[in-house]
């Protein structure tokens, strides 16, 4: 797959592997994930990506401003306060880019302030974007101050030029901070959220909810973790970290019942909704950190049979894995975007009477060296 090497990608630090082919990039990941869980187990040839270019379905940008005081959009450089201006990017969804350059324009038009962090100052901040692929479209304008001034003007004008823009949403973040979002918004024109489509269910999407950022993969991976589940029917089931329910949700076809937890107060509102919007009646959502629910479910001496779990980057806490232990799943599916992470809980689960029956890698992120993997544990026999 032939392509030309990015511009800015020697300082924008979104990705890290330009200049390398795709099979170069997956045989670069294979080979880490099989350096990391050698003598463990054979792993799995990745699942690459047939559309490695305009992947990603959210995409955060800053503004600032360039020496003749226009509005800029881009990413910081890597641990600097330089901003790497951005009009293109091989990995983005090509229409977010459009509707990124149209916000670009009409804040130039009406003469925006920007943001100033260390004054404290100005509007425009960050705009966060969201696709799905169905062909919703999400803006969120996070804005330092209150008020935008000419919003109407600026509002007409944007869904004018990006009918495909379901909803536009006002956030306000005011304090000193790395996090993009602040905690309070309100809705412009819209409903709020966006809608998706995965493996024959429908998915709501809230502006803070986590969900996977890949949309060619994204059904691939879980489709993988279905099949490592080997649900029979009977099996009550546990999805923690469960975001916005999609797996669970997929899962509970398959099964008797389904718990699913997750800590994001807004993810949970949409898990529900979407179990609703799906006609599903054997799932149930709690909204807790998951070590603490599990914990609780050890302590009540729940009968789980298969435990599925996507935590963050940094992996499960020593509570869930030592509670999940206590809850001895049939079967574990450990989905995991943090490699590192997976094999350190790997190996306590090792310990703990489980054996690693597969190990799948798929590249949810490709031209970037972070590597999903799907894990299948078993309980061993004799424990
Ligand atoms: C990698 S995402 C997976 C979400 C979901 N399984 C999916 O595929 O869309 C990890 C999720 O864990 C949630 N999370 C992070 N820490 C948590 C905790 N301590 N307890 C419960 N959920 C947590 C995050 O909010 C996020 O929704």
């Amino acid at each position: 797959m032939e392509y030309q090497k990015c511009s800015v990608s020697d300082i924008c630090g979104g990705c890290d592997y330009q200049g390398l082919s795709y099979d170069k990039q997956c045989q670069k990941k294979q080979e880490r994930i099989e350096k990391l869980f050698r003598n463990i187990i054979k792993v799995q040839p990745i699942i690459k990506s047939e559309h490695p270019f305009a992947y990603r379905n959210k995409v955060q940008v800053s503004f600032g401003k360039d020496e003749k005081g226009k509005i800029i959009v881009g990413n910081y450089a890597k641990d600097s306060h330089f901003l790497v201006p951005i009009n293109d990017c091989m990995i983005c969804d090509e229409k977010i880019l459009e509707i990124i350059r149209s916000f670009r324009t009409l804040l130039n038009k009406y003469h925006i302030s920007v943001y100033d962090e260390k004054a404290g100052k100005g509007c425009m901040r960050h705009l966060l974007i969201r696709s799905s692929s169905i062909g919703e479209y999400m803006a969120v304008m996070v804005t330092g101050s209150p008020r935008i001034n000419h919003e109407k003007e600026l509002l007409s004008d944007i869904r004018k030029y990006n009918p495909e823009l379901k909803t536009v949403i006002h956030n306000i973040n005011n304090r000193f901070t790395s996090m993009i979002l602040g905690e309070k918004s309100r809705t412009l024109y819209g409903k709020g959220y966006i809608n998706d489509e995965l493996l024959g269910c429908t998915f709501r999407i809230s502006p803070s909810s986590f969900y996977q950022i890949n949309r060619f993969q994204t059904e691939k991976l879980y489709a993988k973790a279905i099949e490592y589940a080997g649900l029979k029917g009977n099996e009550k089931l546990i999805d923690a970290y469960c975001g916005t329910g999609t797996i669970g949700i997929l899962m509970s076809r398959h099964v008797k019942e389904v718990i699913g937890v997750e800590v994001n107060e807004d993810a949970v509102k949409d898990a529900i909704i979407n179990k609703s919007n799906n006609g599903i009646k054997n799932i149930n959502f709690v909204c807790d950190d998951a070590g603490r629910f599990m914990k609780k479910l050890a302590y009540d001496k729940e009968k789980i049979d298969v435990a599925v779990m996507d935590p963050p980057r940094s992996g499960a806490s020593r509570e869930f894995l030592k509670s999940l232990c206590m809850l001895r799943p049939e079967r574990i599916v450990y989905i995991s975007c943090g490699p590192d992470t997976l094999r350190r809980d790997v190996s306590y689960l090792l310990k703990e009477g489980y054996s690693l029956k597969k190990l799948q890698p798929v590249d949810m992120f490709p031209f970037s060296e972070h590597i999903e993997n799907v894990a299948l544990l078993v309980r061993r026999q004799d424990t």
